[in-house]
């Protein structure tokens, strides 16, 4: 018999949702509870998704008084840092969304605080239970690229500014880059075994969300041009310890399909990562391209495990599945992007010595 592990959820809107529905499909879970600023809506949350007995409360503080394990927040960026914070305090584990917070003064404090109380605070990555996202970690750990110079992540939307909480800097702290841009940015960290940022030069740009023409279609967040005040572009030269250059691309709007793939460019090797893995090697002195056989999983199946594993953790007290440790270098990258935009200049990223990973 499992012991029982007792859950709150802070802030329940679109996201939670999903983790509602994985915590629910774990044998030993108890939803004790949840908290919404926006008034009556805990309640409502837990009504539609047919919670029986949840607690439901304006004020988190409220929810943190209760005898629970752990949290999972799922409030908007800007909302990330005094829940996480508080939660720490009050002796709950946390698994917090994605990005872990909008500045890496707030993500260093996160991670002294989890490591002084010795709690679990893991991040939102489902992308880390990607089986292409494995296979190139393992593939680049392994050495088979070689020394790796050169890192590269693509992708971006066309047409997808998300509109709603996203677009508010003072909800959201930041836009594309922060939202999807922290996936292809911890995507080449977590595959590179987190080597320490040294400097970031950036460029940002909103030309789409502020615009009165685009601004009108659905696909741009149905938002006030007026109001949008985030980029909805961003691209950044990131140089990392060991002589790597990291060239990171994102969009939320483009004229243009795709940013290009994610790739690693080894001594001897290339390694793209799109649809599936391409290994780009020379066999017997002729340059060869193979296609890597990795078997595809669907993402709802990324994020049983990204829950799953965090209550494992929990019940085991086992390590956090997704660090924030390793994150805090993603969080610096991003940091750094957004220094530099504004300064439109070269910053330098600073890692606490008693953070660095080695
Ligand atoms: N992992 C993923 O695939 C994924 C997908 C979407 C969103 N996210 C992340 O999840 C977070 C939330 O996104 P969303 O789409 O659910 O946004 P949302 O705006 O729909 O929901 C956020 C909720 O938090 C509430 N809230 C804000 N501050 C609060 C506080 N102090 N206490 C209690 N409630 C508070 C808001 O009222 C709102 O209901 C964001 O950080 C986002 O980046 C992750």
């Amino acid at each position: 018999m499992t012991n029982e592990i007792r859950i709150g959820i802070i802030g329940t809107g679109g996201i939670a949702g999903s983790h509602v529905r994985q915590l629910k499909s774990i044998p030993g879970i108890k939803i004790v509870g949840g908290a919404d600023i926006v008034p009556g809506k805990a309640a409502e949350f837990f009504q539609r998704y047919e919670v029986a007995d949840a607690k439901a409360f304006e004020d988190y503080r409220e929810l943190l008084a209760l005898d629970i394990d752990a949290v999972t927040i799922c409030t908007y960026n800007q909302q990330h840092y005094q829940p996480t914070i508080d939660s720490l305090k009050a002796g709950k584990h946390v698994l917090l969304e994605k990005p872990m917070s909008v500045t890496l003064n707030e993500s260093i404090d996160m991670v002294r605080l989890a490591k002084q109380t010795s709690k679990i605070l893991s991040i939102g990555f489902q992308s880390r239970y990607n089986p292409l996202l494995i296979k190139a970690r393992e593939l680049v750990q392994s050495g088979l690229l070689g020394q790796v110079y050169y890192v590269e992540t693509g992708g971006g939307r066309r047409r997808g500014i998300p509109g709603r909480t996203f677009v508010f800097k003072d909800k959201a702290g930041g836009g594309a880059v922060l939202d999807i841009g922290c996936y292809s940015i911890d995507t080449a960290m977590y595959v590179l075994n987190h080597p320490k940022p040294l400097t970031v030069s950036a460029c940002l740009s909103n030309h789409f969300g502020t615009s009165p023409i685009y601004s009108k279609r659905a696909a741009y967040g149905g938002v006030n041009p007026e109001k949008f005040d985030v980029d909805d572009f961003g691209a950044a030269m990131i140089r990392l310890e060991g002589g790597l250059c990291f060239m990171f691309k994102m969009a939320w709007a483009m004229h243009m399909d795709t940013l290009g793939p994610t790739m690693w460019l080894g001594t001897e090797a290339g390694l793209k990562f799109d649809e599936g893995l391409t290994l780009y090697h020379d066999q017997a002195e002729v340059e060869a391209q193979t296609q890597l056989a990795v078997p595809a999983t669907r993402r709802v199946e990324w994020w049983e495990h990204k829950v799953r594993d965090f209550v494992t953790a929990v019940r085991e007290n086992k390590e956090a599945p997704i660090p924030a440790t390793e994150v805090l270098y993603t969080q610096a990258i991003l940091d750094g992007i957004y220094r530099s935009a504004e300064l439109q200049q070269e910053v330098a990223v600073e890692i606490p010595e008693d953070l660095l990973l080695r």
